[in-house]
């Protein structure tokens, strides 16, 4: 039987502006086993991509607790949860931050760099994974010789680098148009298939909703579907 991957428990997240406070997230539960593919959506500020966050330890839930396997992200030090997620998950934005000053291929490896990856090994890990998104020839170009969707098939390349368990995709198509963003889409299936990784995606985009293994929807701060 597959394993739980993610186990988010009776999470809660407020936000707090002044004398202001919003509850977002009311009572989140989750268990995702390993290899799913779950797609989130909901209205815009229903709380999706302050979901991913609290998955990714990028913030701290107000109560709750949120396990990638047996670890709880929710008690890490900051310097504990940068170390973890870099091995274990990788991203994927709606806007692709990739960096200017590097070519293709080197903002593919960008992750490996920070994580302090020896380069011949890292090289060729990006090299490879820029051939599954079908940029091979494009490894040499700057960010300005690049079209949209070729920079977001770039980020995907990029989310794989450090061969992550889990991606944590939001609106990784939002920016494109439509012949694009099915290309985008059919590569980030394809590859997260390929590569057996588990994938919590939110979109807005029904026809992109129905590829998951699951679909739900964030709605007055509770998931809703199965
Ligand atoms: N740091 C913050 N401080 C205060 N409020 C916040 C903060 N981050 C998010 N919020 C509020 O929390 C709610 C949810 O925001 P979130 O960005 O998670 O929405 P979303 O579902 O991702 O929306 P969208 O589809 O537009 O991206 C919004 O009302 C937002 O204003
Ligand atoms: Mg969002």
């Amino acid at each position: 039987m597959s394993q739980a991957i993610l186990t988010i428990a009776s999470i809660k997240k407020e936000f707090h502006t002044g004398q202001e406070k919003v509850e977002v997230l009311k009572d989140i539960n989750l268990v995702v086993t390993e290899g799913t593919t779950v797609i989130i959506s909901g209205e815009s500020g229903s709380g999706k991509s302050t979901l991913l966050n609290l998955i990714a330890g990028m913030d701290f839930p107000t109560s709750g607790k949120i396990y990638i396997r047996n670890t709880d992200v929710t008690v890490l030090s900051e310097e504990e949860i940068t170390q973890f997620r870099r091995n274990t998950i990788g991203f994927i934005f709606q806007f692709h931050f990739l960096l200017k000053g590097f070519n293709a291929l080197e903002n593919v490896m960008m992750p490996a760099f920070i994580a302090g990856v020896p380069g011949k090994k890292a090289k060729k890990r990006a090299e490879q994974l820029l051939m599954d998104v079908n940029l091979w020839h494009r490894r040499n170009h700057y960010l300005v010789q690049l079209s949209g969707g070729e920079r977001q098939r770039i980020a995907v390349a990029r989310s794989l680098m450090n061969n992550p368990d889990m991606i944590i995709a939001d609106e990784p198509t939002g920016n494109l148009d439509e012949k694009n963003s099915k290309n985008v889409e059919d590569i980030l299936f394809s590859l997260v298939e390929r590569y057996k990784k588990t994938m919590i995606l939110v979109t807005h985009d029904r026809g992109l909703a129905i590829r998951g293994n699951r679909h739900l929807s964030i709605e007055h701060g509770v998931l809703v579907g199965s």
